[in-house]
C-alpha cells in the first residue's frame, strides 16, 4: 500500500476506536471532506478532474457496447463505475484506482439499489400504499446497508417523479401521483439511505429524475414533457425539494425534453432552481447516456458541444457516454467552461468521497458480504412491509378473510407461481448479479405455507404471456418475449381453470402484469389484464365460486369487470421477497390490510392522465348541463385517490380547527377523531385535504396536507392533530411568480380518502 493510503488512513486511525468485529467506522465532518477535496483539487491536472466526473460501465453488454473499464481506471479517467456488483470485481477496480493512479482516488461503485438488494422490498409504489413513511424508512435503510456491506456506495434512488399517468410505466418507481405524499417518501428514503449524515455505513442517495419525467407525453418513457412554471414548482418538483432538504447528495438528471431543452442541459433546472434557489451542495450525474444524447435530441451540434451544454447547465457527471471524456478538456481548452466552473463541478465528488469514508476504507470486506445480505431481520421486516403495503380495493365482507379451515382451494393465474415475478423489477440480482441467491415466495407458496399439508391447493397457471416487443430486462438477459397461444391452447387452458374452480370451496385468481411490463421503456397503450388472464376470471366467476381476486402489477389496470364482478380485490403491487407469505397473512387474517391508493385509480386508460388534484373547470362535472365530462365514460376514478378498505370500519368525526380564522403566515391545528367501529384491530389512515376557494390562480379542488396512519383496537378512539400553517397553504402563483399564503377562505376535510365529507372552513385574513 502507498504512502498517501497510509497518511490518509493514519490521521483518522488515530481517533478511531476499535470495535470488536473491526475498525471502528469514522464519520468525516462535510468541512474536513471540504478542506480535504480543495486541497487535492490543488493537485490534480485538467485531464484528472474531468476523469473524476467520468462514470463508466462495470459491465459489457452487447447492446451498451461498454468496454471494461481498467484502462481508462488505471490513466485516472474513472471516477465512478456503475452496473457492476460482483464484490471481487469491485475491490479489482477498486485496487487499480487506490494503487495505480497518480492521485490514489478511489471510485465510487454505484448501483441501482431501487427496493431492496438482496431481500427485495415492495416496490416504491406499494412502499408509498403503505402510507408509512417510517416502514419505507427501515426498508431503504437495511437496503442500504446491505448494498453497502457488498460494495455499492452510491445508489440511483429514490426516484420521486410525480406520476399522473398510469400509462407511463416508471409509475412503479415513485410514490404515485400526489407532492405531499411524494415528498413524504422522499424524506424518508433519503434518511434510509444515508442516515443523518453520510458516513462510512450509509450509502449516498440520488434523486431522480430531475425533473417532470412522469409527464411524459402519451405517458410514453422518455417523450417530452410540457410544464408550465406553476405546475413545476406546485406539483413536479415539490418531492425533488423535500428530498434536497433532507440532505440527498446527488441528483439524476431526466432524460427527456422538458419544454424543449432536455433536462440534461437545462441550466433553469440544475443551476437556478437546485443550486441557486434550494442551495444544493451535492453533486449531478446525468441519466445513463443522457449527456451523449443531447445531440440525438437535436439541442447539441456534436459530443463536445453535448458536454459544454451538460457541464455548464450544471450536469458534474457524464453516465456511461464518455462524452466528457472525450471532450470536456478540450472545451476547457477553449475557456467556454473555465477552471473555476470545472473545480465547482469536481469539488462535490471528491467531498463525498471523503464522506463516505473511501478513502480510509477503499475495499469490501468479502468475508462479511454473505452474512450481512442474509440477516433473518431482513426477511422479517419485508414480510411486515409488504403486508402493510397491500391495498383492499374490495370486499363483501364474507369472503375475506379466507378461514383457514378451508379445504379446497383453486389458485389460478401465471403470477401466482412466478419468481421471477413476485419482486417486481429493479432487483439486483436480477439484473446484473447472480441469479438464485434470492429466494422469492410467489403467492402459490404462501397460500401452501399457510395451510399446510392437509389443504387441497390446486394450481392452473395459463399461458406465457405475449408481449411486442423485448423488455429493458429481456434485452440485457438476451430472452425473447413468448408468442401468443393458439386458439386450441387457449381452450385448453380454460377448460383446465374451470375443471379447478369448480371443485374448489374458493379461487384466488392471482393476475396482473409481469413486473417487466412497467418500468423503464415499458409504457402501455391499454390497461387491460395482459394475455387471457380476463378470460380466466370470467371463467372461474361462471362457476358461481367465491373469487378472490389478487393483483400483482406496477399500475393501476382496467379492472371494472372484476370490481362488478368477484367477491375481494387486494392490490399486492409486487409485494417482495416474502410477498407470497404477506399476501396470504392478509388473505387469511393474520394481518389486516390498512394501504391506501397513492393514485387515482382509472375505469379506462382513456382517462389518464387522472389526478384528484385538478382544479374545477367553468362547469364542473356534477353540475347539470354541458360539464367537463365523457360522452362513454365516467370521468371519475374507480377507486379514489387515498381509498382502502380493511376487516374492520373506522368512524371519523369532531372535526375542529383550534383557530378558524388566522393571518397569513399563521398556523391553525385541525384535530379529528377517529373510532374502530369494528370488531377486530385495525389500521386507519387519516388524511386532511385543503381547497383555497379563490385567490391569484385557480386552485386545486382539493390538496392532501397532513395524514397519520394509527393502529386502532376495536371500539378505540384517537385524537390526531395536523398543523395546517404556511407551509400547508402557501402555493407559488403564476400572478405573482413567488410562494406566498393568500388572504381567504379554506375548505378542511379529513377522513379515509380523498372524497371525505367531514368539513370546516378556514379564514386566511
Ligand atoms: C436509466 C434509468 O432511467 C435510471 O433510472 C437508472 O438509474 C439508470 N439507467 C442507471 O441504471
Amino acid at each position: 500500500m502507498c504512502n498517501f493510503r497510509l497518511k490518509t488512513f493514519l490521521i483518522p486511525c488515530c481517533a478511531l476506536l476499535i470495535l470488536a468485529g473491526g475498525v471502528a467506522a469514522q464519520t468525516v465532518s462535510h468541512e474536513e471532506a471540504h478542506r480535504k477535496a480543495e486541497e487535492l483539487l490543488k493537485k490534480m491536472t485538467v485531464d484528472e478532474k474531468v476523469g473524476q466526473l467520468n462514470q463508466s460501465s462495470g459491465v459489457t453488454m452487447p447492446f451498451l457496447g461498454s468496454q471494461k473499464p481498467d484502462d481508462l481506471i488505471s490513466q485516472g479517467k474513472v471516477g465512478s463505475v456503475l452496473w457492476l456488483i460482483d464484490v471481487k470485481e469491485i475491490n479489482r477496480l477498486q485496487h487499480i484506482a487506490v494503487e495505480k493512479t497518480r492521485l490514489h482516488i478511489p471510485i465510487l461503485f454505484a448501483f441501482d439499489v431501487i427496493h431492496g438488494y438482496r431481500t427485495v422490498f415492495p416496490v416504491p409504489l406499494a412502499m408509498a400504499s403503505s402510507w408509512d413513511p417510517s416502514v419505507e424508512e427501515q426498508a431503504q435503510h437495511l437496503a442500504g446497508q446491505d448494498a453497502r456491506a457488498a460494495g455499492i456506495d452510491w445508489t440511483f434512488t429514490p426516484m420521486v417523479d410525480i406520476a399522473r399517468d398510469a400509462r407511463w410505466g416508471r409509475i412503479v418507481e415513485g410514490a404515485g401521483e400526489d407532492p405531499y405524499l411524494g415528498a413524504a417518501m422522499a424524506r424518508a428514503q433519503v434518511k434510509g439511505f444515508q442516515g443523518d449524515t453520510l458516513g462510512p455505513d450509509s450509502v449516498l442517495a440520488c434523486v431522480k429524475h430531475f425533473a417532470g419525467y412522469g409527464a411524459a407525453d402519451g405517458g410514453r418513457d422518455y417523450d417530452s414533457s410540457y410544464i408550465p412554471e406553476e405546475l413545476m414548482e406546485n406539483v413536479y418538483l415539490v418531492p425533488f425539494h423535500a428530498a434536497e432538504q433532507a440532505g440527498a447528495g446527488s441528483f439524476m438528471s431526466a432524460y427527456m425534453d422538458l419544454n424543449d431543452v432536455p433536462a440534461t442541459g437545462n441550466k433553469w433546472l440544475l443551476t437556478d432552481v437546485l443550486r441557486n434557489d434550494w442551495g444544493f451542495k451535492g453533486f449531478v450525474v446525468s441519466d445513463a447516456f443522457a449527456v451523449g444524447s443531447l445531440t440525438t435530441h437535436g439541442f447539441a451540434r456534436d459530443g463536445e458541444d453535448a458536454a459544454y451544454k451538460a457541464a455548464s447547465a450544471g450536469v458534474n457527471m457524464d453516465m456511461a457516454s464518455q462524452t466528457y471524456t472525450r471532450s470536456l478538456a478540450n472545451v476547457v481548452s477553449t475557456s467556454k467552461v473555465n477552471d473555476a466552473q470545472l473545480d465547482a463541478l469536481v469539488l462535490p465528488i471528491l467531498e463525498t468521497k471523503y464522506e463516505l469514508g473511501l478513502f480510509e476504507h477503499p475495499y469490501v470486506d468479502e468475508s462479511k458480504v454473505e452474512t450481512t445480505l442474509t440477516r433473518p431481520e431482513g426477511l422479517a421486516l419485508e414480510r411486515k412491509v409488504a403486508g402493510r403495503s397491500m391495498v383492499l380495493l374490495k370486499n363483501d365482507n364474507k369472503t375475506l378473510p379466507l378461514a383457514k379451515s378451508v379445504k379446497k382451494i383453486a389458485v389460478i393465474g401465471l403470477l401466482a407461481d412466478s419468481k421471477s415475478d413476485i419482486e417486481g423489477g429493479w432487483t439486483v440480482e436480477s439484473l446484473f448479479g447472480a441469479p438464485g441467491k434470492s429466494h422469492p415466495v410467489t403467492v402459490l407458496a404462501g397460500i401452501k405455507n399457510k395451510l399446510g399439508p392437509d389443504a387441497q391447493v390446486t394450481y392452473v397457471a395459463g399461458p406465457p404471456m405475449a408481449r411486442l416487443y423485448p423488455s429493458l430486462f429481456d434485452m440485457i438477459s438476451g430472452a425473447r418475449p413468448p408468442a401468443p397461444p393458439t386458439a386450441d391452447e387457449v381452450a385448453d387452458w380454460l377448460a383446465k381453470t374451470k375443471a379447478a374452480a369448480g371443485d374448489a370451496d374458493v379461487v384466488v385468481a392471482v393476475l396482473g402484469e409481469l413486473s417487466s411490463m412497467s418500468s423503464e421503456s415499458a409504457s402501455r397503450a391499454t390497461l387491460d389484464l395482459p394475455g387471457i388472464q380476463q378470460q380466466m376470471l370470467e371463467t372461474v366467476a361462471a362457476t358461481g365460486k367465491p373469487v378472490v381476486l389478487v393483483l400483482e402489477n406496477g399500475r393501476p389496470l382496467d379492472i371494472r369487470w372484476a370490481a362488478e364482478h368477484v367477491a375481494a380485490i387486494l392490490e399486492a403491487w409486487y409485494p417482495g421477497t416474502e410477498g407470497g407469505n404477506a399476501v396470504a397473512d392478509v388473505l387469511f387474517g393474520d394481518v389486516n390490510p390498512g394501504g391506501k391508493l397513492p393514485v387515482s385509480w382509472p375505469r379506462s386508460a382513456g382517462q389518464e392522465p387522472l389526478y384528484y388534484n385538478h382544479n374545477l373547470t367553468h362547469q364542473p362535472e356534477d353540475q347539470p348541463g354541458f360539464t367537463s365530462r365523457y360522452w362513454d365514460l365516467n370521468s371519475k376514478p374507480l377507486y379514489p385517490f387515498g381509498y382502502g378498505l380493511s376487516y374492520t370500519n373506522f368512524k371519523f368525526d369532531h372535526l375542529r380547527l383550534s383557530r378558524k380564522n388566522v393571518k397569513a403566515g399563521e398556523a391553525t391545528e385541525v384535530e379529528v377523531e377517529v373510532t374502530n367501529t369494528g370488531a377486530v384491530a385495525g389500521d386507519a389512515v387519516a388524511e386532511v385535504y385543503i381547497h383555497q376557494r379563490a385567490g391569484s390562480a385557480s386552485r386545486p379542488v382539493r390538496q392532501l396536507k397532513g395524514f397519520k396512519r394509527v393502529a386502532l383496537q376495536p371500539g378505540e378512539t384517537q385524537t390526531l392533530k395536523f398543523p395546517l400553517g404556511k407551509d400547508e397553504l402557501e402555493f407559488w402563483s403564476p400572478q405573482t411568480k413567488a410562494w406566498g399564503v393568500e388572504p381567504g377562505t379554506f375548505d378542511v376535510w379529513a377522513g379515509e380518502d380523498s372524497t371525505a365529507s367531514l368539513h370546516a372552513e378556514l379564514v386566511v385574513e
